[in-house]
């Protein structure tokens, strides 16, 4: 049996396309290991939004090469940086075996094969980007032991926002087809699975066959499922049909991660972002009425090229104007073949330290923000779905709200099962209590997911400088 490592960097779409590397991986004998030392094979799952995120890459590309000398340990690239860079990367790193892009995952038995028995060096980069794609199906097995998993419905971004990679890394958007979505909801949940988040880089835009709407209205409907999330929307795909939705199915959970990039209509244009603020604010306002209550989570970037002190003042008031739930904040960071790069000259780059403190700030708002919001759930009973113990103490258990709030509880209820607890104390980031009353007991008790072993996520932290 030879042993795989697996890095992960980026997002939930890397994530999961980790999880299907691992299965392709199962059917060729390879097991996970949980340290990359004594792996035979490790790959890196890479992205390419910020230059931060390359860099990750590189230094632990650095960490991984003693394994290849000492033990002969193929290195492998993929995701983002391997689709944007190709052959390039292959001249630049002498060490790396083999690069892949996204759509070449269920090659790799072939990459492989192709690496240790004619020694060649492999480049496979090829896109799929029309509806012959033929989306992995995950095998429910990956999940068992877990109660929250993601469903990819779509890949790549038919958008054009200026600042961004994605469209030339993962292509136009193609969507899974729905009964195919809703197989893999079922197999998910009949392993113990109650919480699925529909997956894609612009899920608002979903054309596999019926409505985004009706694919949430769906999936809550698959037995076992209590609670559906979906992460990335585009404001301008923000529909009525989906704000109904929230209306009235109260399994598709109140949470709504919505980026809104800049405060300031000049700057979203020259993003071209496609709405101004206060259309994303008339939007903003609709589904808040139809779910009262409901956690507006976005996207922030500091420092777009020209962007002056009073239009980050203006992304400063909405932040304030719209009290989110969370900011993801980033400053920009300048992307190969991107309109915004292209045009950085013209724009004026804003100074390095101009966009730290400004990020700086804007952060340190957030924070208070998020401590005002779990400080007034001090007092309440909200009701969470337990994911297994909590990390800080083995002795306590851990979930979510439906807001996507975490809580750590004392409390003796299984994972799998929904409980009420009674919030105690509050942190910026975290909620803490006791459990009063099991409100549904898990359907399945599935044993620990030892597939999982050898995937190491390296997710971005909330807010990165
Ligand atoms: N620089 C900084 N942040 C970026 N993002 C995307 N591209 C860039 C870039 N070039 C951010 C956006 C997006 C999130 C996933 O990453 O805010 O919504
Ligand atoms: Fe995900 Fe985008 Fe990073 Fe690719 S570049 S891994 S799609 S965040």
């Amino acid at each position: 049996m030879k042993r795989y490592f697996i890095h992960t960097f980026g997002c939930q779409m890397n994530v999961n396309d980790s999880l299907r590397m691992s299965e392709v991986l199962a059917k060729l004998s390879y097991t996970p290991t949980p340290t990359p030392d004594d792996a035979d094979l490790i790959i890196l799952n890479t992205c390419a939004i910020r230059e931060k995120a390359e860099d990750k890459m590189l230094s632990a590309l650095g960490r991984y090469k003693p394994v290849k000398l000492s033990r002969g340990a193929l290195i492998g690239v993929g995701g983002c940086v391997a689709q944007q860079e190709k052959d390039r990367l292959i001249k630049k790193v002498p060490y790396v075996d083999f690069v892949f892009g996204p759509d070449n995952i269920a090659k790799l038995p072939e990459i492989i094969s192709r690496v240790e028995q004619e020694r060649e060096r492999v480049v496979e980069t090829a896109f799929v980007d029309s509806e012959e794609y033929v989306f992995p199906r995950a095998n429910a097995e990956t999940s068992r032991g877990k109660i929250t998993e993601f469903v990819t419905v779509m890949k790549g971004c038919d958008n054009v926002c200026s600042f961004c990679v994605v469209p030339h890394t993962r292509g136009r958007e193609v969507s899974r087809a729905f009964p195919d979505v809703l197989t893999e909801v079922a197999d998910l949940a009949r392993v113990g699975v109650r919480e699925v988040t529909l997956i894609g880089q612009n899920v608002n835009s979903y054309k596999g066959g019926i409505s985004f709407a009706q694919l949430l209205l769906r999936t809550v409907e698959v037995p076992g499922i209590e609670r559906v999330r979906f992460t990335t929307s585009h404001p301008h795909d923000l529909s009525d049909e989906l704000i109904d939705a929230f209306r009235t199915q109260p399994k598709i959970a109140p949470h709504f991660h919505l980026p809104v990039q800049s405060g300031a209509d000049r700057i979203l244009k020259m993003m071209r972002r496609d709405y101004t603020v206060e259309q994303y604010l008339e939007r903003l306002e609709k589904l808040r009425a139809a779910r009262p209550g409901i956690a507006v989570t976005t996207d922030i970037i500091v420092g777009f090229p020209g962007e002056t002190d009073e239009e980050f003042e203006l992304t400063m008031k909405l932040t304030e104007q719209v009290r989110y739930e969370n900011q993801f904040s980033f400053i920009y960071s300048p992307r190969p073949k991107t309109g915004a790069a292209l045009r950085e000259k013209d724009w004026g780059s804003v100074p390095h330290e101009v966009k730290i403190a400004r990020l700086e700030r804007l952060q340190k708002l957030q924070r208070k923000i998020c401590g005002e919001i779990t400080a007034a759930q001090v007092g309440l009973e909200v009701e969470v779905l337990v994911e297994g113990h909590s990390k800080y103490d083995a002795a306590k258990r851990f979930g979510r709200t439906p807001e996507n709030r975490t809580v750590n509880f004392d409390g003796d209820a299984p994972a799998g099962a929904l409980v009420k607890v009674l919030v105690e104390r509050a942190t910026p980031n975290q909620l803490m209590g006791r459990q009063t009353v099991v409100v549904m007991a898990p359907t399945v008790m599935p044993p620990p997911a030892e597939a999982l072993a050898g995937v190491q996520p390296d997710r971005f932290p909330l807010v990165e400088a």
